[in-house]
């Protein structure tokens, strides 16, 4: 089975460290979105999106990305960090997945340093997250929802 994270991880690199820790384990292949278009997405089985949250969705650029690029008819699957969970952050990226018939196997969400906006006065929120254990929590659901 053949796997791809695109991803895209700015404010403090905290998404990164999900998708890092799973390519430690696993042999799949990670992209940073913006060098993500030259790529054949075709030759994958398995389409992982990751991103940092920004005003309640993915980051635009990764939305963007899936709006434009996504195969038809993937396995997809969501890893995100945000400052504070609402449960919905995903259902932007899930409409595109499901409007070009892809089968979303899950999604794994955690906290992550956000220091955006006012948070930054108060020395940002979520502080010394992920945690390893978060961290160790994406590679058991890549192990649990991608793998099984
Ligand atoms: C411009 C901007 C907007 C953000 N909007 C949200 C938001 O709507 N909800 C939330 O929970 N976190 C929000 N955050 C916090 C980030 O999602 C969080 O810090 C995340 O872990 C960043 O991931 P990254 O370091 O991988 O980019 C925002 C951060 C930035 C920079």
């Amino acid at each position: 089975m053949k796997t791809i994270i695109i991803y895209e991880s700015e404010h403090h690199k905290n998404t990164k460290k999900l998708v890092d820790a799973i390519k430690r384990k696993y042999d799949i292949e990670t992209v940073k979105v913006a060098e993500a278009c030259s790529i054949d997405l075709g030759n994958y089985d398995v389409i992982g999106l990751a991103s940092g949250i920004a005003f309640g969705k993915f980051y635009q650029n990764l939305e963007q990305f899936a709006q434009k690029h996504l195969p038809h008819s993937k396995k997809v699957f969501f890893l995100y960090t945000c400052g504070r969970d609402s449960g919905k952050y995903t259902a932007s990226i899930s409409k595109t997945a499901s409007s070009r018939q892809c089968e979303i196997l899950g999604s794994y969400g955690c906290p992550g340093f956000d220091t955006y906006g006012p948070f930054k006065l108060v020395g940002g929120i979520s502080k010394g997250h992920p945690t390893q254990d978060e961290i160790d929590g994406a590679v058991r659901f890549y192990e649990t929802h991608i793998l099984h």
